[in-house]
């Protein structure tokens, strides 16, 4: 088959997604103009031409091609320079420029990569490949608009979603603060006329009337102390954190002496324990209520013993706060972390079972973790992590 009979095979067609894709040649020798027009043309594609380095830039700025065929060799401006005049174009970045080098011409072709071109192809042009290699080029573009589209597009959803939990979180807590500082007084009318009514009345009620009211005084408190933890709970929350350097051996020994009489006979260690960025009342918190449910667990034991300490894995240091006292079925261990979760009867060990989730609140706001491991009868052991203070 001569030169001009392949040229004029009829091939497949140019277009990619049915629309026909224009083509910006910059060539500036006539006759392969002419050829690479009917070839690209027999193609399916639409092609505009610019025999100059100058003209072409300006085309491209006026009919925003879908990809660029540029000849290398060219007078006056060639096609390095027009390669990384494109690029730096608006709208020179995505569009696709195959670059047309001499043969063998190593330099060139490295060059072409360096100055921003897509891929080259070598003269003389097997005219059968050049349509397949627009088309593929044109397909890879389109695949990598794609892509960046839909991760913007992802990006964009996720900052909503985001957003709007956010949103609903904070509603949320307003909501949950606002209504139990509301019942706040009208719990406090409650528990001021019943004591009252115990205190002037209570000879003139029947002992099944004495019995009740004792129940709503006591019931009565126990609302109260309720409310104030689930207020405690919010104000964690909501509140922000204040990063210091924080001695936690230090934090670790003024709070046994204060937690003392807990549990009078618990034998407390407090092992080493590495200074860490932190909100310190914050912290302090954390082991407080630790170590207060350390040693309310343990209260029954024979020799009740607590023991605060640090170890380390893969880096990251894991504190841990250990007692020998009633421990807990762990098959249940996730629901501890929830409000007003209770693995113990009221009877046995009073509380209200808020204790932990500020714990769990207040580390992951760190970036830490907590977890806890037991065994029925043989004590607990809590373990966190702390990251860095956000
Ligand atoms: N050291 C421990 N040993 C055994 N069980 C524990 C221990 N710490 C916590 N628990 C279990 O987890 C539950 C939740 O603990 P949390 O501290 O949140 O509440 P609480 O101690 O019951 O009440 P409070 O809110 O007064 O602290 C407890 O009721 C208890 O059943
Ligand atoms: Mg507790």
């Amino acid at each position: 088959m001569n030169a001009l009979a392949r040229i004029n095979t009829p091939n497949a067609v140019g277009d990619v997604a049915s629309k026909k894709r224009l083509v910006l040649l910059i060539e500036d020798e006539r006759t392969q103009r002419a050829i690479l027009r009917i070839v690209l043309e027999r193609d399916g594609f639409e092609v505009e031409e610019a025999d100059d380095g100058i003209k072409g830039l300006q085309a491209f700025a006026s009919v925003q091609p879908d990809i660029v065929l540029l000849d290398v060799r060219m007078p006056g401006m060639d096609g390095f320079a027009v390669c990384s005049a494109l690029r730096r174009q608006p709208g020179g970045n995505r569009v696709p420029i195959l670059m047309l080098t001499i043969l063998n011409d190593i330099e060139s072709i490295n060059r072409a990569y360096e100055v921003g071109a897509t891929d080259f192809i070598t003269k003389p042009v097997a005219w059968p490949v050049l349509g397949h290699r627009l088309r593929y080029m044109l397909r890879a573009s389109d695949a990598f608009e794609d892509l960046a589209k839909s991760e913007a597009e992802l990006v964009r959803r996720v900052a909503e979603r985001t957003a709007d939990l956010e949103t609903a979180n904070r509603e949320l807590e307003a909501f949950t603060y606002s209504v139990s500082h509301d019942l706040r007084a009208p719990l406090r009318a409650i528990n001021g006329f019943a004591s009252i009514l115990s205190a002037n009345e209570m000879m003139a009620l029947s002992p099944a009337g004495q019995d009740l009211l004792g129940r709503v005084v006591s019931n009565a408190t126990r609302m109260d102390q309720l409310i104030n933890d689930m207020l405690e709970f919010s104000r964690v929350t909501r509140a922000t954190l204040k990063g210091t350097n924080v001695d936690l051996h230090s934090l670790a020994k003024g709070i046994a002496e204060e937690l003392r009489d807990i549990n009078p006979a618990a034998e407390v260690e407090i092992g080493p324990l590495p200074a860490v960025n932190g909100d310190r009342a914050m912290l302090r918190q954390v082991l407080a209520n630790l170590m207060g449910n350390a040693l309310k667990y343990s209260a029954k034991k024979d020799k009740p013993r607590i023991e605060i300490g640090a170890t380390s894995s893969e880096g990251e240091t894991i504190y841990f706060v250990r007692d020998n006292g009633a421990g807990f079925d762990k098959r249940y261990a996730g629901n501890m972390f929830k409000l007003f979760r209770r693995l113990h009867r009221e009877s046995e060990f009073p509380g209200t079972g808020v204790g932990l989730v500020i714990v769990k609140r207040i580390i992951e706001r760190h970036g830490g973790k907590v977890w806890a491991e037991s065994k029925v009868g043989e004590g607990a052991c809590f373990h966190f992590t702390l990251g860095k203070a956000k």
